[in-house]
């Protein structure tokens, strides 16, 4: 028996959000303005079908990631798992699921970022075959306050 087979993998809805606010916390993510709960309705109306989280037997949330697709690219988003339920292959049971949905939208590639010290967030997507890229550096505007990264 796989150490997550108590584990479904099923969408996010906004009932789910305070506790998986609280596991992208824990996962020490970098919070932005984007993870407001607005902003998060705004993102699960934009992109249905690509926020999905792990629940066990009882229903308790372990595991979340963001998907987002604009019909171009797949993107992959604060991608967390429950400290206590790490490396029992929640998240690659997460990221199959999500990958899956991004072929079926039509995805070629999937792309994220990843911060530079986050070297347990490295060595999960290469395991999974991502690769970093180095031909082009990641630019970005700040088009509301509050997103800069002191805040962190
Ligand atoms: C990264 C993270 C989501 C991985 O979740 P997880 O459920 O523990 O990952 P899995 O159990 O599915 O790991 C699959 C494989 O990835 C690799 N891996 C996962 N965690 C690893 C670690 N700490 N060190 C080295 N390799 C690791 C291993 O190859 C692992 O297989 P193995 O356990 O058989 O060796 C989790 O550590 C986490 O929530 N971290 C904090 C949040 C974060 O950094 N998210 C990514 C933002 S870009």
């Amino acid at each position: 028996m796989d150490q997550h087979d108590d584990i479904a993998i099923a969408e996010f809805t906004m009932d789910d959000y305070p506790v998986v606010h609280v596991l992208w916390q824990r996962g020490d993510l970098w919070m932005r303005p984007s993870d407001g709960p607005e902003a998060t309705i705004l993102k699960l109306t934009r992109d249905p079908g690509l926020f999905l989280v792990a629940r066990t037997g009882d229903g308790r949330v372990v595991g979340t990631v963001m998907g987002g697709w604009d019909g171009r690219r797949a993107y992959v988003y604060h991608l967390a798992v429950a400290p206590e339920r790490r490396r029992q292959g929640i998240a690659d049971a997460l990221m199959d699921e999500l990958e899956e949905r991004f072929r079926g939208l039509g995805a070629v590639k999937a792309k994220l970022q990843i911060l530079v010290e986050n070297e347990t967030s490295k060595a999960f997507f290469a395991q999974r075959g991502y690769l970093l890229e180095t031909d082009c550096e990641p630019w970005g505007k700040e088009l509301v306050a509050g997103g800069a990264p002191p805040t962190r």
